[in-house]
């Protein structure tokens, strides 16, 4: 496949084919963390206020867990919010990710926040944040947001801070470009081995794009 564009559909086969062979999810939840990371530690946004995670119980959240790793390892100070509690995170590469960031107690100060009232009383953290991370929706998205995750999204885009989406902006349709209801207006978003076709349907809530690799073999290709 020779096209810079794929559709979650395309992407989930693709991904499918890079696990059969041996480049596991593991592997490619590592690789776009990174990427997110290293994004963000390569902009010219000023860190001295730290970076605000805030994770999903899917994918896209376990890449959240993964970019908060890297960022703590570059010295950043990291805070990470869950929408939800431990136990609820739906994949297994995911659910090691916060494993392992709950016992980085000392680099990143993870919460759990599984409902609204819980998540308006982290508000502080929200306004107070050099960078936040929307790692709370992907690909996965289906119909209008429920809550926790509508006040989440409320909450980051009533923040100064600068707004990074991990792969898609939360609230976005990754085919259609559509928002039910609402979705994160970023400043930048990093999709993943090749552009969602939604991203450029509705450009203004995408800010700016960048593609970045994560390992997938040529022969997991279409
Ligand atoms: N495919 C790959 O090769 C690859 C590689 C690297 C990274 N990733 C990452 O994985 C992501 C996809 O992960 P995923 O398939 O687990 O999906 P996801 O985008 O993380 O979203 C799935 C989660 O969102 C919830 N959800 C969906 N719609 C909702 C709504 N309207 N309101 C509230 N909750 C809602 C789901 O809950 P319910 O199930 O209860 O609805 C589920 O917990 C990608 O976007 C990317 O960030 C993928």
């Amino acid at each position: 496949m020779s096209t810079n564009i794929i559709t979650p559909e395309q992407m989930r086969i693709v991904e499918e084919r890079s696990a059969a062979l041996g480049v596991s999810r593991l592997l490619l939840m590592e690789n776009a963390g990174c990427a997110v990371a290293k994004a963000i530690l390569d902009s010219t946004v000023n860190l001295s206020k730290g970076v605000l995670v805030v994770a999903g119980l899917g994918n896209n959240g376990g890449d959240g867990f993964v970019a908060a790793r890297h960022l703590a390892s570059g010295g950043v100070k990291v805070k990470v919010i869950l929408l939800g509690k431990g136990e609820e995170i739906k994949g297994e590469e995911a659910a090691i990710n916060w494993k392992i960031i709950s016992n980085m107690q000392r680099s990143i100060v993870a919460a759990e926040a599984n409902n609204r009232e819980t998540l308006l009383r982290c508000k502080e953290l929200f306004d107070s944040s050099s960078v936040i991370v929307d790692a709370i929706f992907g690909t996965g998205i289906k119909g209008e947001v429920r809550e926790p995750f509508a006040t989440a999204i409320d909450l980051i885009n009533g923040s100064n801070a600068y707004k990074v989406s991990v792969d898609i902006p939360s609230g976005l349709d990754p085919t259609t470009g559509e928002v039910q209801s609402k979705a994160v207006k970023a400043d930048l978003t990093i999709t993943f081995h090749k552009a969602k076709p939604g991203l450029f349907k509705n450009k203004k809530f995408v800010g700016k794009l960048i593609i970045a690799p994560i390992g997938i073999p040529p022969e997991a290709e279409m």
